[in-house]
């Protein structure tokens, strides 16, 4: 059993071997529908619980569909309808709970630590569907995005991010050092990574490299990234960030300047990319999302020691 908390914990090669897995599953189940499970059906007779404490439309579905198709199901749990929290059951209890009725657990969560109090009292995997610091399951599907419309090996190609500093960023940079891939981060200057992120950069020795200038950091790109400039109980000043964050919208211009880039972002969009190029030839962000599916089946199958 392992679990799926945060791309730097785990091997290089298990990341690997999990984007390898999903490139089969895809290819292998091209004739089925949403809800027809993969042949073998691996994990059959498995409840994924889930749970989110923030809000969810992809990650929800995708998982959703992830454990149906690999011959599981999948329990959705309200936070607001548990004892946990406001009725005062414990994380222990209730992972003990969770651990005897359920199979893997997925949870998102406002709290870095709720999701290691979790794993220190389940039985079970749990997968990180979103944190403060991180958004692992949607980084890694990103990577096999990538390498799956510029077929190459994500060793090879330049990813730029424009946007804020936050969690999806961060795994972004765990991937940049795990897969080996040149990442340059195009953010204002007061939005660059916090301290303990810069000193894990520099002591990775890796190509990752900040620019103020969203010009610069995407000349030579094979994809750019965004994701919104506030994020989920994001606790700032909201008008304020916006407006820091002008120079530093995807426009037409600025996507002429990188012209074999492809633009992905997680979604849900605000205003940091203009309409034309979200809804530009350039703009691959449906088959993106729909990815999701294939890669956290072979998350689920990797947390389940049942990777091929
Ligand atoms: N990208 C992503 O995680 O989307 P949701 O917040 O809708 O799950
Ligand atoms: N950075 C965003 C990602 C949403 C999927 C957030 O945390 O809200």
């Amino acid at each position: 059993m392992k679990h799926f908390i945060d791309l730097k914990e785990i091997p290089a090669k298990d990341l690997r071997r999990i984007i390898d897995d999903a490139k089969k599953r895809k290819r292998d189940r091209k004739k089925l529908n949403n809800l027809e499970a993969d042949k073998e059906a691996p994990l059959k007779g498995k409840l994924l619980i889930q749970m989110f404490e923030k809000s969810s439309l992809r990650t929800r579905l995708s998982f959703y569909l992830a454990i149906k198709q690999l011959g599981g199901s999948a329990l959705t749990l309200r936070p607001d309808e548990l004892h946990l929290s406001k009725g005062g059951e414990s994380i222990e209890d209730t992972a003990k709970i969770l651990s005897n009725f359920g199979n893997a657990f997925m949870l998102r969560t406002d709290s870095d630590k709720k999701l290691e109090e979790f794993k220190k009292y389940l039985s079970i995997p749990i997968i990180n569907g979103l944190s403060p610091s991180s958004h692992p399951t949607q980084v890694l599907s990103d990577v096999f995005t990538v390498e799956e419309i510029k077929k190459k090996p994500i060793s090879k190609l330049n990813i730029t991010w424009i946007g804020d500093s936050n969690n999806v960023l961060n795994s972004l940079i765990d991937a940049s050092i795990k897969f080996a891939f040149r990442l340059n981060i195009g953010c204002p200057k007061n939005y660059k990574p916090n301290q303990k992120i810069m000193n894990y950069i520099k002591s990775n020795k890796n190509k990752i490299f900040i620019f103020n200038d969203p010009k610069k950091a995407v000349i030579g790109a094979d994809a750019i990234f965004s994701d919104k400039v506030i994020s989920l109980n994001d606790k700032v000043n909201k008008k304020k960030k916006l407006k820091d964050f002008n120079n530093f919208k995807i426009s037409t211009n600025l996507m002429k300047l990188c012209p074999r880039a492809i633009f992905l972002h997680c979604l849900p969009r605000g205003t940091e990319v203009d309409e034309k190029v979200f809804k530009s030839k350039q703009s691959k962000v449906w088959q993106q999302a729909l990815n999701r599916v294939y890669v956290q089946k072979s998350i689920l199958l990797y947390c389940f020691g049942k990777l091929r």
